[in-house]
């Protein structure tokens, strides 16, 4: 991989599953050299959605093609629907049909939902084969296409059902993000913050401090802000690859937030904006129980409120949140774990119980209820398309 010059790389230390994140502008234009560089060979499938392949599918088949891959492009419909077991199969249908082997790879391009699902048809399509992460928006550019989590949704809780599959490399092109709706990239500065919160309070001041240039997606601060993130996820992901320990710190905002999501039928809030009103709801349980620095409370829920993020939760029940939270990972014999700030950078677990929560909920859960549209257009495709 040396070989391939770029300006940032960051890598993720895994041992034999260890892989590289090449960020640089124009990198799709050399896709082709760089699998070319991981020693992949074959065919490449695809995997992406019509938006996604309408704007960066040509250059990046053409990037392949003059490689010497051949392409199958397989077209997933939009949003969360298509992180689903029936998606999933319908994945592995067009594999199988292809006749594609061991040696042949995936390749995610698009957001976290085309990367989680693709990433876990790799982990289970021959009991495995390679795959390359190819993020095309904020959220799956400093997260979800980094430390392997792969899987698809249930209908009653997120990313249930799934597999630790790390990709072979994760190659990012900030300047895809120019394309991004406004909506999207404001949702993916959730998970930035989320970054200065958990691991780096230099970080989170840099951002306090450039909130215009976060608004206005400044290009100068895009690559490096990127960066940054994943070093961060990157070092955690290292020390704690399956998540038995210091991993759940990237968990932060997300149990609150998934309860969110599942309660809006993954309809209401895109997962970004659900985050962000998680990590302004788990600090304010952590400030009522004593456990969170009024600073950290007050100076997060500015900045999510000033990159243009929500942070009131809707007009729901107190126990549609405890469901809702039930159903995260992170919960053991029935308990439920919340990570929370003690103080910029520093984070703890805390058990939570019913009656705390629920007075915290009687006291700050309702105010400010307001449920967030839909703006996201239904799915576009019932099956898959493919193109050769
Ligand atoms: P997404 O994948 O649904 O993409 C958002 C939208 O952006 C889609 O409509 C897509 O078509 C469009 N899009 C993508 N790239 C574009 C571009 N460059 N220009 C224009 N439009 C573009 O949403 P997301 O926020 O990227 O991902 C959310 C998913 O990621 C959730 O399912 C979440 O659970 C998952 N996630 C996983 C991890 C992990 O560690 N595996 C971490 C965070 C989030
Ligand atoms: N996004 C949470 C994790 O990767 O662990």
């Amino acid at each position: 991989m040396n070989m391939i010059p770029c300006e940032h790389r960051v890598p993720v230390s895994l041992g034999d599953r260890s892989y590289e994140i090449l960020i640089q502008n124009e990198l799709l234009s050399q896709l082709g050299k760089i699998c070319q560089a991981l020693g992949l060979a074959g065919r490449m499938a695809i995997v992406t959605n019509a938006i996604v392949d309408s704007l960066y599918g040509r250059v990046v088949r053409g990037a392949l093609k003059r490689a010497g891959f051949a392409c199958t492009t397989i077209l997933l419909p939009e949003g969360e629907g298509a992180k689903s077991l029936s998606w999933l199969g319908k994945i592995l249908d067009e594999l199988v049909i292809n006749r594609f082997e061991r040696r042949d790879t995936l390749l995610a391009l698009g957001g976290g939902v085309v990367g989680d699902v693709t990433g876990f048809a790799a982990a289970s399509y021959l009991r495995g084969v390679p795959f390359v992460q190819v993020p095309t928006t904020l959220v799956a550019q400093v997260d979800s296409s980094v430390g392997g989590k792969t899987g698809v949704n249930h209908p009653l809780g997120k990313n249930l059902i799934g597999a630790f599959y790390q990709p072979k490399a994760v190659i990012v092109d900030p300047n895809v993000l120019q394309t991004l709706p406004k909506r999207e990239w404001v949702a993916g500065l959730a998970e930035v913050i989320k970054y200065g919160v958990i691991a780096d309070s230099r970080f989170f001041e840099f951002l306090e401090t450039h909130v215009e240039e976060l608004r206005s997606q400044h290009e100068a601060v895009i690559p490096l802000m990127v960066r940054r993130c994943c070093e961060i996820k990157a070092e955690v992901v290292a020390g704690d690859e399956r998540e038995s320990g210091r991993r759940r710190i990237l968990n932060y905002g997300h149990t609150v937030g998934h309860a969110l999501e599942a309660w809006g039928k993954y309809a209401t809030w895109i997962h970004g904006e659900a985050v962000g009103i998680g990590m302004v709801q788990e600090a304010s349980i952590g400030q009522y129980l004593g456990r969170c620095d009024a600073e950290v409370v007050e100076r997060q829920t500015e900045l999510i409120r000033e990159v243009g993020l929500p942070v009131a939760m809707p007009k729901w029940t107190f126990s549609d949140l405890w469901s809702g939270m039930q159903h995260d990972k992170k919960v053991v014999g029935g308990q439920i774990n919340c990570v929370i700030p003690e103080r910029l950078g520093q984070m703890q677990v805390l058990p939570l119980n019913r009656p705390d929560i629920q007075k915290w909920f009687s006291r700050h859960g309702a105010s400010n209820a307001k449920v967030f549209p839909l703006r996201r257009g239904p799915a576009l495709r019932t099956r898959t398309v493919r193109k050769k």
